[in-house]
């Protein structure tokens, strides 16, 4: 048997110590050692996005990293952006223009964007399919989430001003 490896990470706000594989996956650490199965697991090598996570801010796909890269680092997955009292903009937006349909691409739709509304203020439609255009939503909705990103966009100015 491999030798285990130990990580120690802080995963939106609450530090976890656990004993892992060398091998296992950031998305299936987050998922089954965590059981924080909001990070969506789809096609495995870094193509659909739906795994996104951020990494000391910055997002990434969690099927590309191994839970021990993780070492000492900040982990933020969809379970930290808001609560049902209290959504993030981006949350809210989407349930208002129906940006989520089955729903299965969305927590990392919504990963992907946290950093990019942080750094754009009111994009443009263009600006907001350039950002999405590593997601891949099976649904094929793309103009509603792109209209739900707007919405989330404005609400956020809105609330900065
Ligand atoms: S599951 Fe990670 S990119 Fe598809
Ligand atoms: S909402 Fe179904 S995969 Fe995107």
């Amino acid at each position: 048997m491999t030798d285990l490896v130990k990580v120690n990470v802080v995963v939106n706000g609450t530090r976890y110590e656990r004993s892992v594989e060398p091998r296992l996956l950031l998305s299936d650490f987050i998922r089954h050692e965590l059981g924080l199965t909001g990070t969506h697991v789809g096609c495995e090598h870094g193509v659909c996005g739906t795994c996104t996570v951020l990494f000391d801010g910055a997002a990434v796909r969690s099927c590309l990293i191994f839970a021990v890269q993780a070492n000492n680092h900040e982990i933020r997955t969809v379970e930290g952006l808001g609560t049902i009292d209290h959504l993030h903009p981006l949350q809210e937006a989407f349930w208002e223009a129906h940006g989520a349909q089955c729903g299965y691409c969305t927590p990392g739709m919504l990963m992907t964007l946290v950093p990019f509304l942080e750094q754009n203020e009111l994009p443009s439609e263009q600006e907001i399919r350039e950002a999405i255009d590593g997601n891949l939503c099976r649904c094929t909705g793309y103009q509603h989430i792109v209209n739900a990103v707007k919405l989330a966009s404005e609400k956020i100015a809105a609330k900065s001003s």
